[in-house]
């Protein structure tokens, strides 16, 4: 617990209250319970990926998709309940999810632009896996309507879905195989809105791999500003100011 110390007395702070104060409790226990999930998998996945380091790089490649392939890979709860802030701050309205897993962060996304803008609010979530589509519908449908009908999940391969029907863009989120970050980025660009947020996860401890998108998001001549936040891993802020 922190100490502030005040006029000479030093007092004792209590840690600010859950951001998701105003989601339902169901809603707090289902995020509760699935990113607890996603964290008991997390482990299990660094152990057997130690174990196929002995390999060559291009072997590793395919077993390592394999695993991640039924996998919840959620986005940590801190940056979700930073990302909720910030939507909510914002006021946005329609926010694009590369990609969606099982659906977890998506839930966050969708809360903050239903409580900005009731019916009006949009989360386009993206997933090429059915499984792990048709799992993300059933977490919606237990968080309730005003949830789900937030949600547009388009299945398929994200460089095709995206391609028609796009609003204007406030928030985008990369979270997604490094490879189709900028992919993502270059197709949702034209949509994005003066202003917008982009946020893409763990480009301090993924920087080699994000090097084109890196490049874009923080070139002096480019169209964003982008600071890193000093979450795990590294979390990529950037507004895009065209
Ligand atoms: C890190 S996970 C997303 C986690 C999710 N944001 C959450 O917090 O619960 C990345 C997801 O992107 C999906 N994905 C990867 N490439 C894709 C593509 N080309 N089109 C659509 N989805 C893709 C993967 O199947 C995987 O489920």
């Amino acid at each position: 617990m922190a100490e502030c110390r005040d006029s000479g007395s030093t007092y004792a702070m209590s840690p600010p209250p859950n951001p998701m104060i105003d989601a339902s409790p169901q809603v707090r226990e289902l995020l509760g319970r699935l990113h607890a999930l996603s964290l008991e998998q997390e482990v299990a996945i660094s152990a057997q990926a130690a174990a196929l380091r002995h390999l060559p790089e291009e072997e590793r490649k395919e077993p390592l998709a394999a695993l991640m392939r039924d996998k919840f890979i959620a986005l940590d709860q801190d940056k979700c309940e930073f990302i909720y802030t910030l939507l909510r701050a914002t006021n946005a309205r329609h926010v694009v999810e590369a990609g969606t897993s099982f659906g977890v962060s998506t839930i966050y996304l969708a809360l903050a632009v239903s409580q900005n803008h009731g019916n009006d609010g949009r989360v386009i979530a993206t997933e090429h896996e059915p499984e792990k589509a048709r799992r993300a519908r059933e977490h919606w449908a237990e968080a309730g309507s005003v949830i789900e009908d937030a949600i547009d999940l388009r299945e398929g391969d994200l460089r095709q879905t995206l391609k028609v029907n796009m609003p204007q863009v406030d928030f985008l989120l990369l979270d997604i195989w490094t490879p189709m970050a900028l992919p993502t980025l270059e197709i949702v660009l034209p949509h994005l809105r003066p202003g917008a947020i982009v946020v893409a996860d763990n480009t301090i401890s993924f920087s080699a791999a994000y090097a084109d998108l890196l490049a874009v998001l923080r070139s002096p001549s480019g169209p964003f500003r982008s600071v890193v936040l000093p979450y795990s891993n590294g979390l990529e802020f950037s507004v895009y100011v065209p």
